[in-house]
């Protein structure tokens, strides 16, 4: 996927800074067309701020770089965690979705608010 001429996943292992130890996996993944933000961080390292500092960059890329007109993310109801971390990215929730709860960041969104203020 992310090797296609035109990929369909960007995929990022994150480390930690000083001690380089991998602490997850982070990325942007498509599906049906619409690039969803997402990670997996292990569990002893959750509750640190990795996730937000990991998916703050991945967002940015994802505008700045990539050229995406705009990102989406899908979870559980349930998780609470994603749910937060969602909010705190800057995500809007898409009504009308009861069994999973979507989001979705156009890049007018993020240019007004988000755009300067992650490097
Ligand atoms: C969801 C997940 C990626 C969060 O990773 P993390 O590194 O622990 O998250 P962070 O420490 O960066 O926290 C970022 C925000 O997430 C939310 N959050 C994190 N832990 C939380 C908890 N225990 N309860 C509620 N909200 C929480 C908060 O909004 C938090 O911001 P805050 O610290 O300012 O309150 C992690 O729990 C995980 O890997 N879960 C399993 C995989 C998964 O569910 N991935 C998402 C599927 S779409």
């Amino acid at each position: 996927m992310m090797e296609q001429a035109a990929p369909t996943a960007w995929l990022w292992v994150a480390t930690e800074r000083v001690t380089g130890e991998e602490v997850g996996l982070v990325g942007l993944v498509t599906r049906e067309g619409m690039p969803e933000i997402g990670s997996i961080i292990v569990s002893p390292q959750q509750g640190k701020g990795y996730a937000y500092e990991a998916l703050a960059c991945i967002r940015d890329e994802g505008f700045r770089h990539l050229g995406l007109a705009a990102q989406f993310g899908c979870q559980l109801p349930v998780n609470h965690r994603s749910i937060g971390l969602m909010h705190k990215l800057g995500f809007d929730q898409v009504p009308g979705h009861p069994d999973r709860i979507h989001w979705h960041l156009s890049r007018a969104t993020w240019a007004e608010g988000l755009g300067s203020s992650v490097g």
